[in-house]
């Protein structure tokens, strides 16, 4: 039997790539060949299905699951593209019944063993969406923009976070410009780290294109990368600075300056 390994990524602040993030990095697991199972437990507020592009196939939702309207392996929808992806999404029918996060526990307890990955899509703030999503997990992964307004809510969370007793939390800096970097316009992962205090397992560029069956591109790369630190428990960063950096990458910087 393995053992599933369950993360939460949470932020505190919205807007910042919490969704696209578990998506993304949930795509590339399968893609290497484990189960995973993506939740979505901003009840009242589903977009993992839309992200992932899944919402069409939904029939059941996890509310349905906990009702008792389905068992919870009905609730789940398998992606049509990573076969070993599977989503559980959060509810369509009822926005604003109240959900309890040892309900929620119960089903992905019931769910976890089928998987090697149960990514738990957290939602903003640190309210009952957020204890909701955290009391079922085991690791945390936080999400970060390099600005101070999402920092100052990272750090919120990552205190918070120290009554859950979590096996590890790590960082990870998404929308992460390389130009603005080397220009000193925003805070370097170092700086970052000196603030939150926890360790970097992933930096991810911001990047326009960003969406799920991309195969190529700088993003793809990126998000590999954190899904084996994630596997190996190593720390090997994308470098978003990279291609600024040289002769080519001085133009390149002066040329986005210039936008
Ligand atoms: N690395 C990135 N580069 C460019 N846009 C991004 C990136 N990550 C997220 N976004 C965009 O930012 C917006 C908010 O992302 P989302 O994942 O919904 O945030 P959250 O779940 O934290 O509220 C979306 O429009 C998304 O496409
Ligand atoms: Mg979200």
């Amino acid at each position: 039997m393995t053992l599933t390994r369950r993360i939460v990524l949470t932020s505190g602040k919205g807007g910042v790539g919490k969704t696209t993030v578990t998506a993304n990095l949930g795509a590339q697991l399968s893609r290497m060949g484990y189960r995973v199972l993506v939740c979505d437990t901003d009840i009242g507020l589903n977009n993992v299905d839309v992200v992932m592009g899944v919402e069409h196939l939904i029939v059941y939702d996890i509310v349905d699951a906990i009702e008792g309207r389905c068992r919870p392996k009905q609730a789940l929808v398998q992606h049509t593209y990573f076969k070993n992806l599977y989503i559980l999404s959060s509810n369509h029918s009822m926005p604003d019944r109240y959900i309890s996060p040892q309900a929620v526990k119960l089903i992905i307890d019931a769910l976890a063993p089928q998987f090697d990955f149960v990514l738990i899509d957290c939602p903003a703030g640190i309210e009952d969406g957020f204890h909701r999503a955290v009391s079922s997990a085991e690791e945390a992964l936080i999400v970060t923009t390099p600005h101070m307004s999402s920092l100052r809510d990272a750090d919120k969370v990552i205190s918070v976070l120290q009554s859950y007793r979590l096996a590890n939390i790590n960082l990870v800096i998404n929308m992460a410009r390389g130009d603005m970097m080397m220009n000193g316009d925003i805070l370097s992962p170092r700086e970052i780290c000196d603030i939150l205090k926890i360790p970097l397992i992933g930096m991810i560029p911001e990047d326009d294109s960003i969406f799920l069956n991309d195969m190529s591109g700088e993003n793809n790369r990126a998000f590999r990368l954190l899904a084996s630190n994630i596997i190996e428990g190593r720390h090997k960063i994308y470098d978003v600075t990279k291609k600024y950096s040289g002769i080519f990458g001085s133009i390149r910087r002066s040329l986005k300056k210039s936008l």
